[in-house]
């Protein structure tokens, strides 16, 4: 009782205990146990910076917007099919490594689909009653079979899974019921995201009831402090992946460890990747893969002017069309950097919620209005800290005077089976001194 008055007078939220004397036993026990994982100081940190940030106004970005650069994107329904094929057996050859894992974001609360248990438990409604959790399994047996058959030994793709306090015991409990869909248990690896206080525009911690705090998972950006806090990825490095296809739940047509996205990242040299769908009408509600700033980022369908989401270029085509589909690569070395040095550094999101609480005389309240705060991360925000903004760095420079060649010719003479450096400024007197 003490550390827990003293946690929370660090954490300035004294008045989290203001009910204790009326709590059984079971409740004090639940209420010490949502609070002590938390570190005092991060949470006063936290509850501050809800209500700042929530005061915060932010600037519009559609002003830094630019549409991704052509050679960051590899499409899979505008490129050549040999290309397509390559990219394919890449995806397939590091399959067959076993250095490729799928990692599953399911720590959501899935309030909008508006079932009370996890969403891949969800029947999507096919003639066989299929869950998408069954659904996802099987395609992982599938990728499995087919790189099998490729190299004519066993494949393995591990299924890591994040849940959250909300999601955990009903998705072990069911993949238990269902055998876990014919894969190997040890091969499927859940684990759990961290939870956060929901607080009222002053920075209080909300109770939900005298005993209970609205607790909220802390997004899926979450993923990287749950990586460290579960050792994950050690659990990777034991298993030599190198590659990770992180995607989201509710994704009926979801292609898992989808080889022909790993092989285009992989031969790209890219450590992080995001597969996005075109955008259908300028005004659906996904986020864009786009530059802020000379920044990779998504910005959310929220976060844009009417305008900006109804630009068009003249050849029609909506211009901040990659609509993100929540399917991302990352390298484990990349994640690694991640969770070993940026993660500090994301800056949560404010959701502004109606939040259920209790009112001074402890009864409960349904709020018709916005009355309280969860702050998220989102997991693509770290693309900001990808190496591949540095590949966007202007080329080699290398200037040839007309003098020396007029449209290429005679350049192999003076070049082949040499080194240069650049900037290179090639004119006939460097030739000359080129023999
Ligand atoms: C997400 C994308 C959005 C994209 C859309 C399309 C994010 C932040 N936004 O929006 O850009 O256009 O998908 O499909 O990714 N989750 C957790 N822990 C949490 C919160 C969420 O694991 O604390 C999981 C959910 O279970 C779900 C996934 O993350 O699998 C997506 O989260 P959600 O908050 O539902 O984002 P969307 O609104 O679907």
């Amino acid at each position: 009782m003490m550390a827990l008055r003293e946690l929370l007078a660090v954490a300035g939220q004294p008045e989290v205990l203001r009910y204790w004397e009326q709590l059984s036993d079971d409740e004090r026990r639940l209420l010490a146990a949502e609070l002590e994982p938390l570190e005092p100081r991060e949470l006063r940190a936290h509850c501050e910076e809800a209500a700042r940030a929530r005061a915060r106004h932010t600037a519009p970005r559609d002003r830094l917007m630019e549409p991704l650069p052509g050679e960051a994107i590899g499409s899979s329904i505008r490129t050549e099919a040999e290309i397509l094929r390559r990219w394919k057996e890449r995806g397939f050859h590091e399959i067959s490594q076993n250095q490729v894992a799928v990692l599953l974001l399911a720590g959501g609360q899935g309030t909008r689909l508006g079932v009370p248990y996890p969403k891949g438990m969800y029947d999507v409604g096919l003639p066989s009653g299929k869950t998408l959790y069954q659904i996802q399994a099987e395609r992982i047996r599938k990728v499995q079979q087919l790189a099998e058959e490729r190299v004519g030994r066993q494949c393995t793709v591990p299924w890591y899974i994040m849940t959250s306090e909300f999601t955990l015991e009903p998705t072990q409990k069911f993949f238990t019921q269902h055998n876990y869909f014919g894969l190997v248990k040890s091969n499927v690896v859940m684990f759990e995201q961290r939870m956060l206080p929901a607080v009222d525009f002053n920075g209080k911690i909300i109770l939900e009831q005298k005993g209970r705090i609205a607790m909220a998972p802390d997004g899926n950006g979450g993923l990287y402090r749950a990586l460290t806090n579960n050792k994950i990825l050690e659990d990777m490095d034991r298993r030599r992946i190198r590659f990770v296809h992180v995607y989201c739940v509710d994704n009926i047509l979801v292609k898992m460890a989808d080889p022909v996205f790993i092989g285009f990242c992989v031969e790209k040299g890219a450590d992080c990747g995001a597969k996005v769908v075109e955008k259908a009408y300028p005004t659906e509600p996904v986020g864009v893969v786009c530059r802020v700033d000379g920044i990779y980022q998504v910005v959310e369908y929220s976060e844009v002017s009417q305008e900006t989401v109804e630009q068009r270029n003249t050849d029609g085509r909506l211009t901040f069309n990659a609509g993100n589909i929540c399917n991302h690569f990352f390298t484990v070395e990349f994640l690694k950097s991640v969770t070993e040095e940026f993660e500090p550094q994301l800056k949560p999101h404010v959701a502004v919620k109606k939040i259920p609480h209790i009112d001074e005389k402890g009864n409960i309240v349904k709020p018709e209005t916005p009355n309280g705060i969860k702050m998220e991360k989102f997991v693509f925000d770290v693309f900001q800290f990808s190496k591949f903004q540095e590949a966007e760095e202007p080329p080699a420079v290398c200037e040839i005077s007309p003098l020396v060649s007029c449209e290429g010719e005679g350049l192999e003479e003076y070049l082949k089976d040499r080194e240069f450096h650049s900037p290179l400024l090639l004119t006939e007197k460097t030739v000359a001194a080129l023999g």
